[in-house]
């Protein structure tokens, strides 16, 4: 269906009226690979993925998902990516098992093998014995492994990680890292995770582009891009890229 290739963008450009919110992205990313997608916030990640899984028009350039077209077939995008949000809601009034057989049902998915999918997953996400309490009683490490949950529900050939570790404390990051690092090799799913979070990106993804006000100006593994750069890891390797440097002076300027 898709040639090893699972993305594929050519002259990819939106505009929102005078904001160019992405300029001219030409990017392939692999079947089964892991991609990190870096850059501050307004870059223009989230305008990117919401092109690539089909809910938004891109005003120029192509691109194909898995093989289809985001002009014209993002239907057929939908059924076989999964999306995590960055804002995503979640029901508090349901337990993990009824938000996750909603989510099914939306899906297309029901009966035994739904039931067999939710167990598993319950399972490989430590959430077993919690399954039925109400959403509203879960830490927000545990609601974001639920909302994991829902985005793969599907068995999606492509998941789209919007921000996953944003709103989660580092011991909760650490456990979200771990649950993709696993799926990620245990199964032939693409991964593409937008972060600002230099260290989860490091350790999680095999390549990384980098976006600075809509241009991917980077792209390479991690080390080659902290080898070209001359930093001492990727954080200062991006900061050199993104011309983040942290400018004394005005941070300590409420002193004066
Ligand atoms: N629906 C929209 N209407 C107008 N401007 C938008 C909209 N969505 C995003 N933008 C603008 O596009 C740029 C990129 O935003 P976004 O893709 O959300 O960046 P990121 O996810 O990297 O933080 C920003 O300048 C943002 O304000
Ligand atoms: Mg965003």
């Amino acid at each position: 269906m898709s040639n090893g290739i699972h993305i594929q963008t050519q002259g990819l450009s939106k505009n929102f009226g005078p904001v160019v919110a992405l300029k001219d992205l030409n990017l392939v990313v692999r079947k089964g690979s892991v991609f990190g997608y870096l850059g501050p916030n307004g870059a223009g990640k989230t305008t990117t993925v919401r092109i690539l899984s089909g809910l938004l028009k891109p005003t120029a350039g192509n691109a194909t998902v898995c093989g289809y077209n985001v002009h014209t077939e993002r239907n057929a995008i939908k059924s076989v990516t999964g999306l995590l949000p960055e804002s995503p809601g979640l029901y508090s009034k349901l337990s993990a098992v009824e938000f996750l057989e909603f989510i099914g049902a939306l899906n297309n998915l029901s009966g035994e093998s739904l039931h067999r999918r939710i167990d598993s997953l319950l399972g490989i996400l430590g959430l077993e014995g919690r399954q039925n309490d109400l959403l509203e009683s879960y830490s927000s490490g545990m609601k974001q492994k639920v909302l994991v949950a829902s985005t793969v529900l599907h068995e999606p050939a492509l998941v789209f990680l919007d921000e996953p570790t944003s709103r989660l404390d580092p011991a909760a990051s650490v456990l979200v890292k771990e649950i993709i690092l696993a799926m990620a090799k245990e199964t032939d799913t693409t991964f593409f995770i937008c972060t600002h979070m230099t260290d989860f990106a490091e350790d999680v993804c095999e390549v990384i582009g980098i976006l600075n006000q809509g241009i991917l100006t980077t792209l390479g593994a991690p080390n080659e891009i902290i080898e070209q750069m001359g930093g001492r890891d990727l954080e200062d390797a991006y900061l050199k890229i993104v011309g983040g440097e942290i400018d004394r002076e005005t941070l300590l300027s409420w002193r004066q």
